[in-house]
């Protein structure tokens, strides 16, 4: 989605500028641009495409100026063009607005900024606000910005520079910004990964909150009253968020695997107090559990079910996180939490503060420390995946099942032995996992007969099901093969119809108690003649009988399965996007991080 980086210092800011937008690309974007403030002569110097970073880095000439603004655009308000593309300006071209988010009374703005005699150039709704800001500047930029504010409605995280300005001024309201703290330099950026290069040191802006940056002086108000925001320093290093020789972000970021489960394990395994406080559950009566989530992270939480009910012995519901507000909920003695790897997911958001608006104790599972979902939750465990660029979620993935087996482990109803076993298959998992990823030449094969179809059904039961809605959606975000995961036993209600030769099946068959009734929809599936690949334990003798292909994943307790079956499916979805050529970490149309409703 939408990406932001800005840059005042003493060095020029072009090159900072292009090759920030660079580590914007993961958030996925259709349209680029940078903005500088030149001196001499004072002016603006915006230059916008819808192109990549590179393409627009060979089309700009050498601007000279020590502060300016960049953007890498997620069209949601007009198409994707040279015009709709940011940096927007006012009508004199002094100022210059980027924007990520969405002005939801723009119609009403362009209109009456129209009859006063504002001239428009582009469909966006992002063009009112440097109008506003132009219609309001008397010689103080930061006043301008606050009442152009006051009459937008909407989400934004705004950067505003002005021709002979020597500052930025900022502006965040449910949508994320950071500063990037330097010497003798600062940055402004929708994320850490894009000013990684140059600072560890982070200050998050609040709701409302209004930044005015200049190269060594930040000062935050909020309601016209300066307020001082705590700094934070990230611990990602820059080489994680790089591709450290792998071909993709999501390659390597499937290889880290084994050592983000370790981490997470460790973070929280190490600490003598509870991850959280759980036994508020039986303090405050609680008696179910709603979990929320959007995309890879919802089957994070679907898999979460199985886990917590199980071990736990308590109800839990999942629900998306985007349907959460049409519908009426039951939440008494419910205690809610999310999953979010940004932290910044829109809908996820909504439904936090929807949990909140209603009393409900919310506790956050998210990837990113200081993020919007950790700052509006009761409580937050991190998981420590580092930095995720790929937009499919892979580390994220299982970094979240940690984090979900660890609470509901600390907090079961099972007996000693039992626990002892599973805290041991938990400490075995990063070998497990390695033992997939050392299957990689296999599974290879297996992409590239994939790659040739067009539509796969993924099929599980039971703690599986979740796997193969993962399976399907990896496949079909970044291979564009049509893919569906299904409950194998729902295949027969509809699915049928459509199986035969061309429609491989994708069977993940875990040694529990579904076992034996998913051998016998493997039977279903095949005197339909669909080919079928299964995902079987090793040792599993009866299976290669019936399947075309079996991929052979390493024994381990079935409340673990999910693990290793998803890190073999991301290989194969990865593989087969290799083999169709695909763009693997950039797949069209989708973003990282999805910032609107
Ligand atoms: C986007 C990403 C997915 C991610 C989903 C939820 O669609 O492309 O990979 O699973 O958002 O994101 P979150 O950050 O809330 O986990």
């Amino acid at each position: 989605m939408c990406g932001i980086v800005d840059y005042i210092g003493d060095k020029q800011a072009q090159p900072i500028l292009l090759s920030s937008l660079s580590r914007l690309e993961y958030r996925g974007y259709d349209s680029c641009g940078i903005a500088v403030s030149s001196s001499p002569p004072r002016r603006i110097e915006a230059y916008k495409d819808a192109v990549r970073v590179e393409a627009l880095a060979k089309m700009v000439p050498q601007l000279g100026g020590t502060a300016g603004i960049g953007h890498t655009r997620w069209a949601t308000c007009g198409e994707p063009s040279q015009v709709n593309a940011h940096p927007h300006c006012d009508c004199a071209g002094n100022i210059a607005v980027v924007h990520n988010g969405v002005i939801n009374n723009f119609q009403r703005l362009r209109q009456q900024l129209t009859s006063e005699g504002h001239n428009f150039v582009s469909e966006t709704d992002t063009e009112v606000i440097p109008h506003l800001i132009e219609k309001y500047y008397d010689g103080n930029l930061e006043k301008a910005v606050e009442a152009a504010l006051r009459d937008v409605e909407g989400s934004y995280a705004i950067v505003v520079l002005m021709a002979g300005e020597p500052k930025l001024v900022a502006a965040k309201k449910d949508s994320p910004l950071i500063i990037g703290i330097g010497d003798r330099e600062n940055f402004i950026a929708s994320d850490v990964p894009a000013i990684l290069d140059y600072t560890n040191r982070v200050i998050y802006l609040e709701e409302g909150d209004i930044g005015v940056v200049t190269k060594d002086n930040i000062k935050i108000k909020r309601d016209g009253t300066e307020v001082s925001r705590k700094e934070h320093k990230i611990l990602w290093s820059i080489e994680e968020a790089q591709k450290g020789g792998y071909e993709h972000f999501m390659l390597k970021e499937i290889h880290e695997q084994p050592k983000v489960i370790r981490d997470t394990l460790g973070e929280y395994t190490s600490s003598a107090e509870p991850v959280v406080d759980l036994a508020r559950i039986r303090d405050e009566g609680i008696e179910s559990m709603l979990i929320l989530a959007c995309g890879t992270s919802y089957y994070a939480a679907l898999v979460g079910k199985y886990i917590v009910e199980e071990l736990l012995r308590i109800p839990v519901r999942v629900e998306i996180a985007s349907e959460f507000s049409y519908y009426g909920q039951t939440l008494a003695r419910t205690g809610a939490i999310v999953i979010t790897q940004s932290g910044e997911t829109a809908d996820t958001l909504k439904a936090v503060k929807r949990l909140k608006e209603v009393g409900c104790r919310v506790v956050a599972i998210t990837n990113v420390v200081g993020s919007s979902a950790s700052r509006i939750a009761d409580q937050t465990i991190y998981t420590r995946a580092g930095p995720e660029i790929s937009v499919a979620a892979t580390k994220s993935f299982t970094a979240q099942l940690m984090v979900l087996y660890w609470l509901a482990m600390g907090y079961s109803k099972a007996d000693a032995r039992r626990l002892a076993t599973m805290l041991l298959g938990l400490r075995q998992l990063p070998s497990k996992v390695q033992q997939v990823l050392d299957n990689e030449a296999i599974i290879l094969e297996h992409a590239k007969y994939l790659s040739k179809y067009e539509n796969v059904f993924f099929i599980g039961r039971g703690i599986n099901f979740p796997v193969a809605l993962e399976g399907a959606l990896k496949l079909k975000e970044i291979s564009y093969i049509h893919a569906e995961g299904y409950a194998a036993g729902e295949l027969k209600h509809g699915p049928f119809a459509l199986l035969g030769e061309n429609t491989p099946v994708i069977a993940i068959v875990a040694q529990d108690n579904t076992y034996e009734v998913m051998l016998t929809n493997i039977k279903e599936v095949k005197a339909r003649k669909s080919p079928l690949i299964a995902l079987a334990e090793e040792g599993d003798e009866a299976i290669g009988e019936l399947a075309d292909f079996v991929i052979t994943v390493p024994r381990v307790d079935a409340l673990f399965s999910p693990v290793v079956n998803t890190v073999a499916l991301q290989l194969l979805a990865y593989y087969t996007a290799k083999e169709r050529g695909c763009p693997i970490d950039f797949p069209r149309n989708l973003a990282k991080s999805v910032t609107v409703e």
